[in-house]
């Protein structure tokens, strides 16, 4: 996809200092495919790059599409019970500490991220701590709570937003759409009451056979809103092959139970018409829509050559990117305080920050036997890897891709 690298001269023209620490960690990132792969001893805390912060099961929209909450949604009805299991923020502060000399990004998700009863003073805390903080969010809370966001400095949030209007609101819940845009707009205001650049706004749309035909449209309406990412995420999906796939091998080899990947066999990638949807998000990176140089950056996650759309969304079982890096230099912290490799599928459990510090746990002999065994399956990767989210982001480029 063109133009997918327009996000670092748009972020470095808006705010050096955030742009700076971001690219810190994505270079760190970059740099863990040079580290050892499996070496029992190898102090892999010190290449922290990226952490992610589930901070809540709960959830106030039920977007159809959601692997949580949607039609096939794995946390639908046990998200009150498993919110009493939420780790506390004095927990999470000792935590923010310990990582914080590595000088990971941080990105906080949920569930809704606003319902973790201390986002804000959670954010305050990395926020001094110097770190990168960003937030996914379903922009329903942004309104009330925009004036400490800004002042409080967080450096980027990303609002999840589908489509215009109808065809948002008929995915991700009746009357939202209005309110994430009154939202983002209080957060515009916001920062030109308070003469600050932060934080960065980015819209993330989840591309699915419910919206494809609508992006354009979207991003025209956007024009006002003054974000600085529009992210296009192609979108998680699955079928049974490959769920059956996954259950073998990760029992076979991790005595793991895979509970959560069946839940991305929503079937929303059925039906696209490829060719139409290339056509439109190549109109969409390559039309200003009317915007000075700079103003926005648009990327497409994954990045793919126009002939291979069709595969991404018909062919779930051929590989796009391989050789996942996760293990190397990321991990996703749960509501619960388990630690994981995988953020979507939270099955194999690493260890507890509620009992042990992060780096005995990113270090431990179990991260080590998830290291050591991804790293012998074909590609680096496991069937389940296919369409993961991490692995569009950060996995190999396969060649023709
Ligand atoms: C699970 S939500 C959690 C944060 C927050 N509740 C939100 O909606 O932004 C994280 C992101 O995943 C996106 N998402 C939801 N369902 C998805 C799917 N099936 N595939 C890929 N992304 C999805 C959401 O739209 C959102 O941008
Ligand atoms: S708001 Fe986020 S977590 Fe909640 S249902 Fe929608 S996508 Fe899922
Ligand atoms: S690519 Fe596979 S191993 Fe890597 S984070 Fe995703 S599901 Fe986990």
């Amino acid at each position: 996809m063109k133009h997918n690298f327009s996000v670092v001269p748009v972020l470095l023209s808006k705010e050096p200092s955030l742009s700076y620490k971001m690219a810190l960690g994505f270079l760190k990132i970059g740099l863990a495919r040079l580290k050892p792969r499996f070496d029992f001893n190898y102090n892999h805390f010190k290449d922290l790059g990226l952490i992610y912060f589930k901070l809540t099961p709960l959830c106030n929209l039920h977007c159809k599409m959601c692997g949580q909450y949607g039609d096939r949604g794995c946390m639908k009805g046990g998200a009150a019970e498993a919110a009493k299991t939420i780790v506390p923020l004095e927990r999470y502060k000792q935590i923010i500490d310990e990582i914080a000399p590595r000088r990971p990004v941080t990105y906080i998700w949920g569930g809704e991220p606003f319902l973790y009863p201390d986002l804000l003073p959670l954010g305050k805390h990395i926020v001094d701590k110097g770190l990168f903080f960003s937030v996914n969010t379903n922009g329903m809370f942004l309104e009330q709570h925009a004036e400490q966001i800004v002042r409080d400095k967080w450096s980027c949030i990303f609002v999840s937003l589908d489509a215009f209007k109808d065809v948002n609101d008929a995915m991700r819940g009746k009357g939202s759409y209005e309110r994430v845009v009154r939202g983002i707009e209080a957060i515009k205001r916001e920062k030109e009451r308070q003469k600050s650049n932060h934080p960065f706004v980015g819209i993330v749309t989840t591309v699915t056979n419910a919206n494809y035909a609508n992006l354009e449209e979207f991003v025209a309406a956007t024009k006002s809103f003054d974000i600085d990412i529009h992210m296009f995420n192609l979108g998680t999906y699955t079928n049974d092959a490959i769920v059956d796939r996954q259950k073998k091998l990760m029992k076979e080899k991790l005595n793991t139970n895979t509970d959560f990947l069946s839940c991305y066999n929503t079937g929303y990638n059925k039906n696209i018409d490829t060719r139409k949807l290339y056509d439109i998000l190549q109109t969409i990176h390559n039309s200003n829509f009317g915007d000075p140089p700079l103003k926005s950056a648009r990327i497409t996650v994954p990045a793919l050559n126009p002939e291979k759309i069709g595969i991404y969304y018909n062919d779930l079982e051929t590989p796009v990117r391989d050789h996942c890096i996760v293990p190397w230099c990321q991990a996703n912290i749960n509501y619960n305080g388990d630690v994981h490799f995988c953020a979507d599928y939270p099955d194999y459990i690493l260890g507890n920050i509620k009992d042990q510090s992060f780096k005995e746990i990113y270090n431990g002999e179990r991260a080590n036997i998830f290291r050591k065994t991804i790293n012998a399956c074909e590609g680096g990767m496991f069937p389940g890897c296919l369409r993961c989210y991490q692995n569009m982001l950060f996995g190999k480029k396969i060649k023709g891709f």
